[in-house]
């Protein structure tokens, strides 16, 4: 660990042009998206519309929609983005919703919403229950934890999307809301949203979308010809519907979108309190203080672009998807997990691939200059696809094909560093101690005054993933993997 003393703040403010060139320094060694090398977390539409989202979003840059009274042009702006976003998903004159500042909030606020609906128009149920697919985004799992509702997860079909079946039965007494993707971040898959919405109606229990990732994608592939399935306000069981802005709606972090078929659901998501000093308050988000920069660059960002600009991207972004999954699919060593019909491509290595494995694909590439998404359940590698990664699907292509030569030509490489460790945390059967090491990351990574992390770190520290790896070898995991293997085996035969 290297030492370093803490910050204060300077006696005197500094130069002002020195800590630019200070913070342009700094960002040497972030991920290095602008050449389109990174496969999420960037949605980026070109360099013109990000110059003029910083002017709109610097026009707002002090205002706070805490008030809506107070900056109308905010509350308007908002009103607008809600408008815009309702008649992209088939909502009616009695959609309504509010801006939030992710996926993750805006998930939060349906679960909080539907939570309170529940508590006032079926008050018997004490053990509040979500039903959801396995898949399912991890905001559902912070926001039952933040809101004590117990999540049950059903399991996927074959084909990655949600069991019906299983989720039918998974249905009880106790369920005041189901929830589905469209699609779900790890494999781009849409859930049979048209069938579990039927059942949600005649259940007569609420049926959220999780479109954070599609909601301002899909329609744009429905239009521009491709056989996506209603997932929207089409569909009379689908409740409420999250979509961000900040992803294929190209607003700069900090806009999302939750809205819901009318005013009856929306107005649980409110909260108000009338006895604090500090005055009547009352709040539509979870935030007190809200970003009017965000609302400002979100209602810029689909004024400026419009269905002409968003048609092309779209079309853009689903052309270099193909390219790339053709791509992958050419390869003989690999193989595309599920069917994606929207603008995620995933992979793992084909069947009976047994001299390397996907996370040693991953390291070389890291190695390469790639940004890699891991992932687990399958293990496999998860590529977010936009217009600006066109140029380098070739590029990339090309370094997996010398990933699987180097892998092949460097046997055991899958024995060390990342890609044994996550190998390990895929495999390990007991997942409180996988969650107990990442938690550690956490607690080192956010050590008063830590700057640098490195994985090395937890090599030295007892008990995680990484140290029991280093004492014991990939024998260690394997014995475990048996054991469970046994233990399960036992337990059925009692
Ligand atoms: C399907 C889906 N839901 C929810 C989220 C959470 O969004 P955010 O990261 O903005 O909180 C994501 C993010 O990738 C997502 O893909």
């Amino acid at each position: 660990m290297t030492e370093r003393e803490r910050v204060t703040l300077p006696n005197d403010g500094r130069c002002k042009e020195e800590l630019l060139e200070e913070m342009q320094g700094m960002r040497a060694h972030d991920a290095r998206w602008q050449d389109g090398k990174t496969w999420s977390m960037i949605y980026h539409p070109g360099e013109e519309h990000h110059e003029f989202l910083k002017r709109a979003h610097n026009l707002f840059f002090s205002e706070n929609a805490l008030n809506p009274m107070a900056f109308k042009s905010l509350k308007r702006m908002e009103t607008e983005v809600i408008d815009m976003t309702a008649s992209l998903l088939h909502g009616d004159e009695h959609t309504a919703g509010t801006m939030t500042s992710g996926g993750t909030e805006s998930i939060l606020l349906a679960v909080k919403c539907y939570r309170d609906l529940a508590r006032k128009k079926k008050p018997w149920i004490l053990r509040p229950e979500i039903v959801a697919p396995q898949s399912i985004h991890v905001a559902f799992d912070k926001a039952a934890h933040a809101f004590g509702l117990r999540l049950k997860k059903v399991p996927l079909g074959p084909d990655y999307r949600v069991d019906v079946r299983r989720l039918h039965k998974a249905i009880s007494r106790n369920t005041i809301m189901i929830a589905a993707s469209a699609p779900q971040y790890a494999h781009g898959v849409l859930d049979p949203i048209e069938e579990i919405a039927s059942i949600a109606e005649a259940r007569s229990i609420p049926f959220h979308v999780d479109a954070c990732f599609g909601g301002f994608i899909l329609p744009w592939l429905e239009k521009l010809g491709y056989p996506i399935a209603p997932f929207d306000f089409r569909i009379p069981g689908v409740t409420s519907i999250s979509s961000d802005i900040h992803k294929y709606g190209y607003a700069p972090k900090g806009c999302s979108t939750i809205l819901y078929r009318n005013m009856d659901y929306l107005k649980h998501q409110f909260f108000a309190v009338t006895d604090w000093p500090g005055g009547i308050y009352v709040s539509p988000t979870l935030p007190g203080s809200r970003p009017g920069s965000a609302i400002a660059s979100a209602w810029a960002s689909l004024m400026a672009l419009g269905e002409t600009g968003f048609m092309q991207l779209a079309h853009d972004a689903i052309k270099t998807t193909e390219e790339l999954r053709y791509g992958i699919e050419a390869i003989a060593e690999f193989e595309i997990v599920g069917s994606p019909e929207c603008t995620i491509v995933s992979y793992t290595t084909s069947p009976g691939i047994e001299d390397f494995s996907i996370y040693g694909i991953a390291d070389f590439m890291e190695t390469q200059g790639w940004g890699v998404d891991r992932q687990q359940l399958p293990p496999c590698i998860h590529c977010s696809v936009n217009a600006f990664n066109a140029n380098q699907v070739r590029p990339y292509l090309d370094d997996l094909r010398r990933a699987v030569a180097y892998c092949r030509s460097n046997p055991g490489t899958d024995d060390a560093g990342n890609a044994a460790m996550y190998g390990m945390m895929a495999k390990l059967p007991s997942r409180r101690f996988v969650k107990y090491s990442v938690l550690r990351v956490m607690e080192l990574m956010y050590a008063p005054g830590k700057v640098d992390f490195d994985f090395e770190e937890l090599t030295a520290d007892e008990g995680s993933v990484l140290s029991l790896l280093n004492t014991y070898g990939r024998k260690a995991i394997n014995a475990l993997t048996e054991f469970s293997a046994l233990e399960k085996l036992f337990r059925n035969k009692r």
